[in-house]
């Protein structure tokens, strides 16, 4: 049994080489630009500090609510899929674990296994899970060591899933653009040069003139096409209504009660405005399914001359709205609606389940 000199001596020491850890992993992320080459020098350093032959990384599917195996690496192997380098019945065994923890209680040891959470705030993203080679349980020292690797390979999973947003983002945008740049130019111009023609049309019967005319018209098919093609995917080939629809199949998880109403027609809206509106019901969809614990979800879009409102309703745990909810999804669904004067509210209280109403004036 360790005295109680001999337990501070070894916190010091978890301290200092969890810090040694922290910073040397911290210049390895700076300088690898693959996150599998980073995550799989977590997954080698951890190994080898904790004598483990086996280490598996798993990511939570927020749907499913099941383990996914993302990354694994042994110690004749290396980092490699989990496929390759575990056995089947190991890699069975290890997710049924991992499956049944509490992220509140980890790490923690459980049989020949040690977990790592892999958490940003409450945001359970998966673990990282050890097979250890001896029956004895790794010092609090090494816990505290191997648990600030874990925390970077959060850091990185992170960082690499926001700068994949962003980039989408900014692609959704140059899109957009674009579809602009061809609705007021080129297609303002067919639309005139289809007029000028109709008018000369009046006053000759010259066949070319009317050929004209045909061809103007193809043109201005062509950058109608165009233009929805360049909206986002699920938009480019089918309306508003059947794309939330595919969005809720795909995000849903089937034991929330999935409930639509829809009054009025829904207009056609320029590209990027019903583009913006997508996304919101997007990621709200997505903290439903992520956040919720949900029974039902009712999403109303309405359509009255002048305007839309979608209002996306859940009767799950709700959130304190003060309380610094402060993650990506909800400051990204804010900004989309002010970048097209949309109005857009939040309503939420612990136990009372979450409304999200969106509303844009439309011409
Ligand atoms: N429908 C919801 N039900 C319960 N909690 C929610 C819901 N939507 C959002 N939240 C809370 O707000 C937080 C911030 O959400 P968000 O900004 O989308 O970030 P993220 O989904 O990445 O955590 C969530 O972590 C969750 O705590
Ligand atoms: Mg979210």
């Amino acid at each position: 049994m360790s005295t109680p000199d001999s337990a501070v001596q070894d916190r010091e020491f978890g301290l200092a080489h969890a810090n040694a850890a922290l910073k040397r992993s911290l210049d390895l992320l700076a300088n690898e630009s693959d996150l599998d080459g980073f995550l799989g020098r977590v997954l080698c350093d951890i190994g080898s500090r904790l004598d483990a032959p086996h280490i598996l990384m798993w990511l939570m599917d927020g749907k499913s609510g099941t383990a996914v195996p993302r990354l694994a690496w042994s110690e004749a192997c290396g980092p490699g899929s989990a496929d390759d380098l575990l056995a089947p019945d190991t890699m069975d065994a290890m997710l049924a674990v991992v499956e049944r923890l509490d992220p509140g209680e980890l790490p923690a040891v459980h049989a020949t296994m040690l977990h790592l959470p892999l958490l940003i705030g409450d945001d359970h993203l998966g673990g990282i899970s050890a097979l250890l080679a001896q029956t004895g349980q790794p010092s609090v020292a090494e816990i505290a060591w191997v648990q600030a690797l874990a925390h970077q390979a959060t850091l990185a999973l992170r960082l690499d899933f926001l700068s994949t947003e962003r980039e989408a983002a900014a692609v959704l945008k140059e899109r957009a653009r674009i579809a602009r740049e061809i609705h007021d130019g080129i297609a303002q111009t067919l639309i005139g040069i289809n007029r000028h023609l109709h008018g000369a049309l009046a006053h000759t019967d010259c066949p070319a003139v009317a050929s004209a005319i045909e061809l103007a018209k193809d043109g201005l098919a062509e950058a109608r096409r165009t233009m929805k093609a360049l909206g986002p995917h699920q938009l480019s080939n089918m309306t508003f209504l059947d794309a939330v629809q595919e969005v809720a199949r795909k995000v849903i998880p089937q034991q929330i009660e999935f409930l639509l109403s829809s009054t009025g027609t829904w207009p056609a809206l320029p590209p990027e405005r019903e583009s913006n509106l997508f996304r919101v019901v997007q990621e709200a969809f997505n903290n439903v399914a992520k956040h919720s614990s949900a029974t039902r979800l009712n999403l109303e879009v309405s359509s009255a001359p002048g305007e839309v409102s979608i209002l996306i309703q859940d009767n799950g745990c709700g959130f304190d709205v003060r309380g610094g909810a402060t993650g990506v999804g909800l400051a990204n669904m804010r900004h989309r609606m002010d970048a097209i004067d949309g109005f857009f509210q939040l309503v939420s209280a612990p136990g009372s389940g979450t409304q999200v109403l969106i509303r844009l004036a439309c011409a």
